[in-house]
């Protein structure tokens, strides 16, 4: 894939960023400390299974720890700054970045934007990662995600990960090609990408809530020539014909909609799909594949990381899901992502 543009961040912005990821590389001995004074002090067997009752034992034992106490205070100003250290990282370099965007606005991709959709209230103006305004927070949101915290932040702290994970996970579709692939929740299209790179004889079509992040996906498929069909659309409610795709696919969506819309968006893959068709959806471990403490841990970050649906849907069994709306051949394999394929009756 060629990259929409490599952004040589200015001398603030860049050491502003470099400063964040630094501050998760020196997280690590805090939270090595952290587990040690968890390990003298807890019998993590006798954990109450309320998650709330979990965290506030935790909490209490802890409450004398300074490395929690800087644990948590790292993990609170990185939850409160990254987005605005992003933002103004990207404004810096806009003037330069600027003939790239207007170079990528047209190509064979489309982009049909629907200034008259009803955003859903669990995700209209809820502020995702604590990104001020959420996923359209900023005029240019797509560029300041998909990347500089994408590709400066987040992938500092998964070296060799995030993006590969991606292609792998699109490449785990049952088949060795599709015809007409839909993507929900395609965001600024990385997983997109991993679809492309894939099935590259594919008709791609990817939808999602934010025009902002539709605008990026649309740039980043015009500058590889790419004829990716976008929409803003719900996942649980497509407007797509029955039958209009062979493959639905999703990474990472699924934590950021409540437990029952999750039903939904499986129902309106299986109602999209032809008979025959593929489904893979994939997101976060199960709580059911993890220890107590481990599940502590996920439900604390996801907290911190302003993340509001993740325990209710990492609490789901999605391969249970995937059957109850009619998929057989249903696989659930892997904790991080969690991999889903489903196939629709023929
Ligand atoms: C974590 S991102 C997905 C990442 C993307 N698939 C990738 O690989 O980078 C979640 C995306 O899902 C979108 N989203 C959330 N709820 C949605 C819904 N009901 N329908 C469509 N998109 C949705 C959000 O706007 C956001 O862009």
């Amino acid at each position: 894939m060629m990259e929409l543009h490599d952004p040589k961040l200015k001398q603030r912005g860049r050491a502003s960023v470099d400063f964040l990821a630094q501050m998760g590389i020196a997280a690590g001995p805090v939270l090595q400390k952290v587990g040690g004074e968890i390990a003298e002090k807890i019998n993590t067997d006798n954990l109450p299974d309320d998650l709330d009752a979990r965290d506030q034992t935790i909490n209490s034992a802890l409450s004398e720890s300074s490395a929690y106490a800087t644990q948590r205070l790292m993990g609170d100003w990185h939850g409160r700054n990254h987005g605005q250290i992003a933002i103004e990282a990207f404004e810096e370099i806009l003037p330069d970045l600027q003939s790239t965007l207007d170079a990528t606005t047209n190509g064979p991709a489309s982009l049909e934007l629907d200034p008259d959709l009803k955003l859903p209230a669990y995700w209209d103006g809820v502020h995702f990662h604590r990104t001020s305004g959420g996923w359209d927070g900023h005029e240019h949101m797509g560029y300041v995600h998909g990347e500089i915290i994408h590709k400066k932040m987040v992938a500092r702290f998964f070296p060799g990960g995030i993006f590969q994970q991606r292609h792998a996970v699109a490449a785990m579709a049952p088949r060795d090609s599709y015809e007409r692939i839909l993507d929900m929740g395609c965001s600024s299209g990385h997983f997109t990408c991993g679809l492309a790179n894939a099935y590259p004889d594919a008709q791609i079509t990817g939808i999602d809530l934010s025009a902002r992040m539709l605008e990026h996906a649309y740039r980043t498929a015009n500058a590889n020539g790419w004829n990716w069909k976008l929409y803003q659309r719900a996942a649980e409610n497509c407007g797509f014909e029955d039958a209009s795709f062979d493959l639905v696919a999703s990474y990472i969506l699924i934590h950021e909609i409540p437990a029952d819309v999750v039903e939904q968006v499986f129902a309106e893959a299986f109602r999209v799909l032809e008979p025959g068709g593929d489904m893979i959806m994939s997101d976060a471990t199960r709580y059911a594949d993890l220890d107590k403490l481990s599940v502590w841990k996920a439900d604390r970050g996801a907290k911190y990381g302003g993340e509001p649906f993740w325990r209710e849907t990492a609490s789901l069994d999605l391969a249970e899901v995937a059957r109850k709306v009619g998929f057989v051949d249903v696989t659930a394999e892997g904790t991080y992502p969690h991999v889903v394929k489903g196939r629709k009756p023929a």
